[in-house]
């Protein structure tokens, strides 16, 4: 329980470290980033299935196997756009928000690459038998192909190439993406935190997903309320204006512009 919380804790510190202090190198060469991060995923895939266990680097591992680094790093992207369009915070954030994306997707392969195995081989049976399993793998894969699909599409050169409403549209699914996550998270460690022996650093997990969630949610439903707002006063200032001005200034008629003529 102490290791997840560290594990956890410093996924969050790593991820903000990315974000803030390392932010100008990262936007400027991060294919260096995603190089690295390539490389640490499969040095740690190697060592996992070639059956090497070191405990003093356990804490690393469960930053990749339990995706806490790819789900910290997720969250910045996504409460990035909570955030007013003039705060500082959202200045700093958003111009590497796309690159933030793709380094999570990155790292989210090495748990992916470690559990979707253990499913494989009875996957008929899992289907036929097993529902919630079944429910559960479904809400995985679905997340992992949205995963990718953002995530790709967010690399520049792919970007500039899709007309500009598919991208928006697209990037929009991120919302479908959180609730994936959570009801991802709800039916993988759903039965170890609640069920028959339910262990507390399931519960815990379950419980901080599930209130990271919520306030994400809040805040994103207050800003599309206060947008929805300033969008309003935008409409009907312009209207305001446009009424005043042709009162005061008529359109000449095309009688008047042909006697002028
Ligand atoms: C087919 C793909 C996937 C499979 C088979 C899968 C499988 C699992 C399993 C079995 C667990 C429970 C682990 C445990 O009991 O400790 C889990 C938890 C989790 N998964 Fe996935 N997953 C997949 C995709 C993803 C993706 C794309 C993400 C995105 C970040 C993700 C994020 C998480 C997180 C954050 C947890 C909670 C870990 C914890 O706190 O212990 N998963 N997943």
């Amino acid at each position: 329980m102490i290791d997840d919380v560290v594990s956890a804790a410093l996924s969050v510190v790593i991820a903000l470290v990315v974000a803030f202090p390392l932010a100008k190198p990262f936007k400027r060469h991060p294919w260096v980033f995603y190089g690295v991060a390539i490389a640490v995923v499969f040095i740690h895939l190697w060592y996992r299935f070639t059956g090497v266990y070191v405990a003093s680097l356990q804490r690393f591992v469960d930053i990749l196997t339990k995706g806490y680094l790819a789900a910290a790093l997720f969250a910045v992207v996504m409460f990035t756009g909570t955030m007013d369009e003039r705060s500082r915070l959202r200045r700093q954030l958003q111009p590497i928000r796309a690159e933030l994306s793709i380094l999570s997707f990155v790292l989210a392969l090495d748990h992916v690459i470690v559990f979707l195995p253990t499913y494989l081989p009875r996957l008929g049976s899992i289907f036929a038998h097993s529902p919630v399993i079944a429910m559960s793998l479904t809400v995985a894969l679905l997340l992992t192909v949205l995963y990718a699909v953002l995530s790709v599409t967010s690399v520049r050169v792919l970007r500039v190439r899709i007309p500009y409403r598919t991208w928006k549209a697209l990037q929009r699914s991120s919302y479908l993406m959180v609730g994936l996550l959570w009801l991802h998270i709800v039916l993988a460690l759903g039965r170890s935190a609640f069920g028959g022996h339910g262990s507390l650093a399931a519960q815990v997990a379950f419980g901080s997903y599930t209130v990271v969630t919520v306030v994400y949610v809040m805040l994103r439903v207050r800003k599309a309320v206060y947008d929805r707002r300033a969008h309003d006063e935008v409409r009907s200032e312009a209207a305001a204006y446009v009424r005043a001005n042709v009162t005061e200034t008529p359109i000449p008629s095309v009688e008047s512009q042909d006697r002028q003529a």
